[in-house]
C-alpha cells in the first residue's frame, strides 16, 4: 500500500511522476516511460495542458474524429467528434449521408434561460420572509451590477430572482430561485458569482433589517450554485420524409420499416430500461460534439437525464411518428453550452473545432449538438431493428481487436479483407491470426 504523503501537488511533475513510480508499480521504468511517451514535445503546449487541472502527470489522448455532410437548416456542417468509442462515428456520418438527400435536419432553439439557487435555512414567519425579500430585492440586483455588466452589454444578464418557500419539504428551507441568461457562454462561473454575491447581500440586508422584524440568526445560507438542469434552455432538432423514400428490401418493405422504427421510440418512451440505453446512444453523439468543442459532457449528461424522466418516469428523448404516409424523428434536449470562455479559447483542438463548425454561437452550437444525438439515434434504431448492432459495431471495432493481438500491417489487411464477408467476433479474429501465423 502506498504511503500516505503531504505536500504531493507542491512536488515537480518529475517527482511526482518518481513517486507513482516507486510506490505503485513494480516495474517503474516501465510506468515512468508509458507517462512520458504521451508528453508533448512541444513545451508550451505541454503547459499549457499541464495547467488546465491539478497534479497532471501526462496526457490521455482521445481521437479527434469527424463526421461530414450533416445538412442543417439549408447549411452544410462537417462535425467534429471526440469520442473512445468505434462506430459512432461512422453510424454518425452514414445518419447524415441518409438525410442529406431527404431535406436534411431541421432545428430550432426554444429557449436558453439557465437557472441557480441560493438555498438557505430561515427559522422566522413565511410571510415575514416573504416580505423582506420584496424590499430587498432591487437591493440583490444592485449587488451584482458589477458582475452583470460586461454580460449585460452581450444581452444576457440576470432575468429574475425568487423567493421559493419549500419549508414544505424540508423544515425551515427557502431559495433564492435565480434565472439567467448568459447568451455564449455557458456561464458556470458567472452564475455561481452571482449566486454567492446573492448570499452575502441576503445576510447583510438581514443584518441591516430592524432587529424585531428580521434576525440574522434566523438565517444560514447552505450553498449557492447553479443547477445543471435546465429545461428551459432547450433545442429540438428533427427529420422528416414520406416513408416511401426509406429502402425496400426482402426483410422489411419501407413501410414495415418505419413502422417498425416508430415501435422502437414507443418502447423507449414507455420502458426505462430500454429508454436509458436508447438516451445512452443518443449522448455518444451529443457527448462526443461537446467534448470536441470544449463543453462541459459531465453537465450536459446531468441536465438530459433529470429532463428525460421530468414527466416522472424516464422516458426518451426523441419520438417518431407516422402521419399521412409521412415518417418524422425528432429529439428535444436540455444543452447549456458555450462557445466562448473555458477551453473555448485556449485548447488548439476546441480553437480548431469551433473553426471547422464556422465559429457557431452557442445557439448554433445547440443546434448542432441536438442533430449529432438525433443522428446517433437515428443510427442505432436502424441497426437495431434490422441487422442488429453487432454486425456493424464489430465491423468498426475489428482494428481495436487487432490491436489487442498486435497484428502487423499485413495481417490487418488480411483481416479487413476476410472480415469483409464474415462476422467479425474475438475468437473469429484470433482463429484468423493463428492461422496466418502459423
Ligand atoms: C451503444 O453505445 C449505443 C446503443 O446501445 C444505443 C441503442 O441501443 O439505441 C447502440
Amino acid at each position: 500500500m502506498a504511503p500516505t504523503i503531504s505536500g504531493f501537488s507542491k512536488l515537480s511533475k518529475d517527482d511526482k511522476i518518481k513517486w507513482l513510480a516507486a510506490h505503485h508499480f513494480n516495474d517503474e521504468v516501465q510506468a515512468i516511460a508509458t507517462l512520458k511517451k504521451y508528453w508533448n514535445s512541444d513545451e508550451q503546449l505541454q503547459q499549457l495542458h499541464d495547467e488546465f487541472t491539478e497534479n497532471t502527470i501526462s496526457n490521455y489522448y482521445l481521437p479527434f474524429s469527424v463526421a461530414p455532410n450533416f445538412l442543417i437548416n439549408g447549411e452544410r456542417y462537417t462535425i467534429p467528434m471526440t469520442i473512445e468509442e468505434s462506430s459512432v462515428v461512422a453510424a454518425a456520418s452514414k445518419a447524415a449521408k441518409f438525410w442529406l438527400t431527404r431535406g436534411g435536419f431541421k432545428a430550432e432553439v426554444l429557449a436558453t434561460t439557465k437557472v441557480g439557487q441560493v438555498h438557505f435555512m430561515y427559522q422566522g414567519e413565511a410571510t415575514v420572509l416573504s416580505e423582506f425579500f420584496q424590499d430587498i430585492k432591487p437591493t440583490l440586483l444592485a449587488s451584482v451590477k458589477e458582475l452583470t455588466a460586461k454580460m449585460e452589454k452581450r444581452g444576457g444578464g440576470i432575468r429574475d430572482i425568487q423567493l421559493v418557500n419549500k419549508s414544505n419539504d424540508l423544515a425551515h428551507y427557502y431559495q433564492l430561485h435565480c434565472t439567467f441568461e448568459t447568451v455564449d457562454a455557458m456561464g458556470a462561473n458567472f452564475i455561481n458569482s452571482c449566486l454567492e454575491k446573492f448570499a452575502e447581500t441576503l445576510l447583510a440586508c438581514a443584518e441591516t433589517s430592524p432587529k424585531d422584524i428580521i434576525k440574522l440568526q434566523d438565517f444560514e445560507i447552505v450553498m449557492s450554485i447553479l443547477s445543471n438542469y435546465v429545461p428551459d434552455c432547450v433545442v429540438s432538432a428533427s427529420v422528416s420524409c414520406p416513408i416511401s423514400d426509406f429502402p425496400n428490401t426482402p426483410q422489411l418493405s419501407a413501410k414495415q420499416y418505419a413502422e417498425k422504427f416508430v415501435r422502437a421510440v414507443h418502447i423507449a418512451q414507455i420502458e426505462p430500461y430500454r429508454a436509458v440505453t436508447h438516451n445512452k446512444g443518443i449522448m455518444n453523439g451529443v457527448d462526443a460534439v461537446v467534448l470536441a468543442t470544449g463543453n462541459d459532457f459531465r453537465a450536459i449528461e446531468a441536465g438530459a437525464h433529470a429532463y428525460a424522466a421530468k414527466e416522472g418516469s424516464y422516458k426518451s428523448l426523441t419520438k417518431a411518428t407516422i402521419e399521412n404516409d409521412q415518417f418524422t424523428f425528432s429529439i428535444k434536449i436540455p444543452l447549456a453550452l458555450g462557445t466562448v470562455g473555458g477551453l473555448t479559447n485556449l485548447h488548439p483542438l476546441v480553437k480548431f473545432a469551433l473553426q471547422l463548425l464556422g465559429n457557431p454561437n452557442a445557439k448554433q452550437l445547440m443546434k448542432i449538438v441536438a442533430v449529432a444525438g438525433l443522428a446517433q439515434n437515428f443510427a442505432a434504431i436502424n441497426s437495431l431493428i434490422t441487422t442488429g448492432i453487432q454486425q456493424g459495431h464489430m465491423k468498426m471495432h475489428l482494428m481495436n481487436i487487432l490491436n489487442q493481438f498486435n497484428a502487423s500491417e499485413n495481417e490487418k489487411n488480411e483481416a479487413v479483407s476476410f472480415f469483409k464477408n464474415n462476422t467479425v467476433s474475438y475468437s473469429a479474429v484470433e482463429q484468423l491470426l493463428e492461422k496466418l501465423r502459423s
